[in-house]
């Protein structure tokens, strides 16, 4: 026999009688196992047949699997949040790898978004999106998960309580200020949507947890405590900056494209019709969301989300 062979036989038998097994046992079991597949593998067939339209319009399916596939991608980035977050004594190259891997992730949601904008027939958008009411991707739960694990709850509220709760160490009141809970009011009323009422029933207590197990290893947290002193430190900070400007002004922009291509309204008309306070909400100059504000100067802060700010700073 394959002196190879016995090697692994060897190591086999090892492996099993720690754990008080018997290999012969399992080796049968070997003999009668099918050959693994690829549609086994990655449950292809699973897969496609999660795209189920609640209409007769073509164009929906492009709708349901780009959603789809963006939240794939964003459990990618989340995946990769995570072992940043959680690496035991986590040095420079891997913190800068694994940035780059979600940089990746986050240019290819960016830059894929003209499938939504230029790759929807309007006419059966505007029919199609009645019968999903009030469901929205504003309910995107993984979406709210990146940011709360790449900075801290301080730099998630809004823009008008963000100075005055500078150093509150309740988490709750924190939560209770989050920017997007102005998001997806009435513009009639002011009041919260259904779709902000039913997000907030479902996921509030996620986020709770969330933000206690990252308050201290958010993205943002680990290079303070980590790397603001490293040798790596000003590629780290480019890594950063790159990041931010990607997912809080470029992804920002690319989605506010297909609002306001399908969506745009005289404000007057988008009250009559019940529409939601998207115009002055969506874009990113207004909420100002950066992961990590002190890595921008106050001029690129002013102009952050404005053309004059992709011009002098796209390093992307
Ligand atoms: C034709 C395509 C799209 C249109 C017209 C659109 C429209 C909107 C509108 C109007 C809002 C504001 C909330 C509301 O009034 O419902 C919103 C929020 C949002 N949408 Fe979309 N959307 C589109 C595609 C997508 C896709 C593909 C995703 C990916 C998951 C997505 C994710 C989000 C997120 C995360 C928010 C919240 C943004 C924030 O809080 O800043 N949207 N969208």
């Amino acid at each position: 026999m394959d002196p190879e062979l016995i090697r692994q036989l060897k190591k086999l038998h090892e492996k099993y009688a720690v754990m008080g097994q018997d290999l012969s046992s399992y080796l049968d079991g070997l003999l009668y196992a099918d050959y693994l597949t690829y549609w086994e593998y990655i449950h292809l067939d699973t897969l496609l047949t999660l795209q189920t339209p609640k209409t007769h319009f073509p164009d929906e399916k492009v709708f349901i699997l780009y959603h789809q596939i963006t939240e794939l991608y964003f459990k990618l980035i989340l995946h990769e949040l995570e072992q940043i977050s959680f690496k035991e004594d986590i040095d420079e190259r891997f913190f800068i790898e694994r940035l780059d891997r979600v940089i990746r992730y986050v240019k290819h949601l960016s830059d894929s978004f003209d499938i939504m904008v230029d790759g929807l027939e309007k006419d059966q958008f505007l029919r199609f999106r009645m019968a999903l009411l009030p469901s929205s991707g504003f309910q995107s739960g993984q979406y709210r998960l990146i940011e709360i694990q790449s900075s801290d709850m301080l730099n998630l509220i809004g823009p008008d309580s963000r100075e005055s709760f500078k150093g509150e160490p309740d988490l709750k009141k924190l939560l209770d200020k989050l920017y997007w809970r102005s998001g997806a009011t009435e513009l009639a009323s002011g009041k919260k949507t259904l779709t902000l009422q039913q997000f907030e029933t479902k996921y509030m207590n996620v986020f709770y947890e969330t933000g206690k197990r990252y308050e201290h290893c958010n993205i943002w947290q680990l290079y303070k405590t980590k790397f603001s002193n490293s040798i790596e430190k000003e590629l780290i900070i480019k890594k950063l900056r790159t990041y931010d400007q990607l997912i809080n002004v470029h992804w920002r922009l690319s989605h506010f494209k297909s609002a306001a291509k399908y969506l745009f309204k005289d404000p007057d008309e988008l009250k009559a019709t019940g529409g939601t306070n998207w115009q002055k909400y969506l874009p990113p100059r207004f909420q100002k969301i950066m992961f990590f504000p002190e890595l921008w100067t106050a001029e690129e802060k002013a102009d952050w989300g404005k053309a004059a700010f992709t011009k002098s700073n796209d390093e992307v």
